[in-house]
């Protein structure tokens, strides 16, 4: 990143915490043992893994033999929901509810899971933020309900979903309840005593941690097959030897980022508000997208009518701004958001969308240079586009 360049993308990934880099070092080097061997180097790395594990588990009220560690946000939505499936269809329950706002993990994960196991998948209603009615997952669980998964906070459009409500009326119907909360655990503090039926999936680079580790919560580890299989690691629910210095830094970025927080949510929260209000007033024909007050307090994302967002992004990177249209994975792809649509966004307006989201390091002046660039960008891009 150049003197210039703007990150406001944190959405997509985060920069590794300097504090958990070092945490993470020793494990790279001197204490390199695998964990599942029993001489002093076997101990050391075991002993790292446990402590990361519990202080995960200590900071969302969960005891330790909950946490199954992962490769990622992606791989712990896999496991969650083939695991669960397949376990559930043992007891011949075959029927699952999910949101369509659901990321790609999930969401293929589902239609996989329908197209080549049987399963049959049902999609819950969501208003025009994006938001499910938990009145609707109550009506929507039956007999053969294997499991619901709904996200936690969308990582298009930020909105956040009534996750411990919807927890509770699953667990009231002793359904499976999982939520990915890949995005809203970068933010908020989790507590999984309200999760009594739950699953929770957690990446660590939204968090400031190093790319490429997550974690899966599960209440129950036996309403859950393992998909991946070999050595006995966590407890046979995910076999391969411990990637121990990724494991460490997630603990010690998940605990660092929950007291950053603490003193930074409301900073973050006025500086997006500001750019969703200088957006809004400042470029015609530009919406919200996503609940004006529930979602992330680091996300503003928006649509303009008539716009490449492909076009846009690249304005705003050659001048020095970067942001995302929609996800990560999304980007370079001209075909409407699957989100925005599931909104209920009209095609003049789907495919000019922008998210910018907002980290630590950011500033009031990073915002305000922002908000003086990006009507003219616009404009820009309109005839461009
Ligand atoms: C909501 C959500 N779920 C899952 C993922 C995938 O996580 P990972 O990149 O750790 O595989 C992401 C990443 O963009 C995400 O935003």
């Amino acid at each position: 990143m150049n003197d210039r360049t703007i990150y406001f993308d944190h959405a997509a990934t985060t920069p590794l915490d300097t504090a958990v880099m070092n945490a993470m070092l020793p494990y790279f080097s001197d204490d390199f043992g695998n964990t599942s061997s029993t001489h002093w180097y076997g101990q050391r790395a075991e002993s790292a893994l446990e402590g990361a594990r519990k202080k995960i588990a200590d900071s969302m009220n969960a005891n330790a033999n909950k946490i199954i560690f992962t490769s990622g946000g992606t791989e712990s939505d896999n496991l969650a929901l083939r695991g669960c499936a397949r376990k559930q269809l043992l007891a011949n329950k075959d029927h699952i509810l999910v949101s369509p706002v659901e990321h790609p993990a999930v969401k293929m994960t589902a239609e996989y899971l329908a197209q080549y196991e049987g399963f049959s998948l049902e999609y819950l209603p969501v208003d025009s933020f994006g938001i499910v009615d938990p009145i609707d997952v109550e009506k929507r669980i039956k007999s053969t309900t294997a499991m619901v998964s709904v996200i936690a906070a969308q990582n298009e459009i930020g909105s956040i979903n009534p996750i411990s409500e919807l927890a509770r009326i699953c667990a009231e119907r002793g359904v499976v309840f999982h939520t990915d909360a890949v995005q809203y655990a970068a933010h908020f503090p989790l507590d999984f005593r309200k999760f009594p039926t739950g699953m929770i999936s957690l990446g660590a680079h939204k968090f400031y941690g190093p790319k490429g580790v997550g974690a899966l919560i599960v209440s129950d580890s036996s309403a859950l097959i393992p998909t991946q299989t070999g050595g006995g690691q966590e407890a046979g629910r995910r076999a391969g030897t411990h990637n121990t210095p990724l494991i460490v830094g997630m603990a010690s970025a998940y605990e660092i980022n929950i007291s950053a927080n603490n003193s930074n949510i409301e900073r973050m929260r006025q500086l997006r508000d500001r750019i969703i209000t200088g957006v809004l007033d400042e470029i015609p024909h530009s919406k919200l997208t996503g609940h004006p007050q529930l979602r992330l307090p680091n996300h503003a994302s928006f649509i303009f009518e008539r716009l490449d967002a492909n076009i846009l992004l690249m304005l705003l990177d050659q001048a020095g701004f970067c942001c995302s249209s929609g996800s990560a994975c999304k980007s370079g792809n001209p075909k409407p958001s699957e989100i925005l649509n599931s909104i209920g966004v009209s095609p003049d307006w789907a495919l000019g969308s922008l998210r910018v989201t907002l980290g630590r390091s950011n500033t009031e002046e990073d915002v305000e240079r922002f908000l003086v660039s990006l009507p003219g960008l616009v404009e820009r891009g309109r005839l461009l586009s």
